[in-house]
């Protein structure tokens, strides 16, 4: 029948190397989680799993790249709580950002941390809070772009301070980090995936964790709340999409080589290094992926309408 070779080749699949869009620069935290999924997806599915950088325009460009790729399950993207931002954020895309998908699994929920070049003046979060309202002409806030996490989370501390802050876009956190690092830029807002080894050989100043509780590989860090800002709670989500109108058991497929991904001792290690955790297998799947994901579109829409910053 005419349905013949699509099932065929899902049941064949993978039969060559699987592309996954990164929407961000090499080296940066979503590159570093879509890297150690790829090892993982490459052994269970005996295909390679390569990853591609198409960063650009707050990690819109790269997805971009995805809702336009044929829907075979060749074409995949890690794409991060941007999905539930950018809809709301951009207000001219050239895809779909809500229904240009299928989503595959959740994978991670990453903690955040306020840093800053080294040398910045400020031994705690409060003094760093005094030194930005007082110097706020002379400060300046690196992120990722409008869409990117560093952006969400930098809004939420402006706001928090209610000081407007300059700040300064890149391709990526791992170039912000560098200029950071090489104190061209002030202060950041970034995933212990990007910030850990760095707030560890005393590269960079922390101070603070943007989540409920500490985190263990960064123990003597405190919370926002611990050091002075209530309230101040941001997870960064990953989650892995393909093209909408891949079939659904190419889909089906893959979430299974997540979820397998996902098990392997030594991703477990590796993210607990870098500060968090796979998530539990249930959320793994592309069901609890779209009903979270549309959920936090929701969650977000009014706090980015509040904050009235929409890219062009
Ligand atoms: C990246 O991979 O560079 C980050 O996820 C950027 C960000 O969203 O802050």
């Amino acid at each position: 029948g005419l349905a013949a070779p699509a099932i065929a080749s899902a049941q064949s699949f993978p039969t060559r190397n699987i592309s996954i869009v990164v929407p961000f620069a090499a080296g940066g935290p979503t590159d570093t989680v879509a890297r150690l999924i790829a090892q993982g997806m490459t052994a269970n599915l005996g295909q390679n799993v390569i990853v591609e950088n198409v960063a650009g325009a707050g990690g819109s460009l790269g997805a971009q790249r995805t809702a336009q790729a044929r829907p075979d399950g060749y074409s995949l993207l890690v794409h991060h709580i941007g999905m539930s931002t950018i809809p709301t954020l951009y207000r001219r895309l050239a895809y779909d950002p809500v229904n240009g998908f299928e989503t595959i699994g959740l994978i991670t929920e990453v903690p955040m941390t306020i840093v800053a070049r080294r040398d910045f003046p400020a031994n705690n979060l409060q003094e760093l809070i005094e030194v930005v309202r007082r110097d706020r002409e002379r400060i300046n806030l690196a992120n990722a772009g409008i869409g990117a996490a560093s952006h969400l989370c930098g809004l939420l501390f402006q706001s928090a301070l209610n000081v407007p802050l300059t700040t300064v876009p890149y391709r990526g956190t791992a170039p912000a980090m560098a200029d950071l690092m090489g104190g061209r830029v002030d202060i950041l807002c970034d995933q212990t995936t990007n910030t850990t080894q760095q707030i560890a050989s005393n590269q960079i100043r922390a101070y603070a964790v943007t989540t409920r509780e500490r985190v263990a590989s960064l123990s003597d860090l405190p919370t926002a709340a611990e050091a002075g800002l209530p309230n101040f709670e941001v997870s960064v989500w990953h989650g892995l999409y393909a093209p909408r109108g891949t079939p659904a058991p190419v889909v089906e497929r893959l979430s299974q080589a997540l979820q397998a991904a996902l098990r392997e001792p030594s991703l477990v290690e590796r993210f607990a290094a870098l500060g968090t955790a796979p998530v539990a297998q249930a959320r793994a799947t592309p069901a609890a992926h779209r009903e979270f994901w549309q959920a936090d579109i929701a969650r977000w829409r009014p706090v980015i309408q509040a904050a009235g910053q929409f890219a062009d």
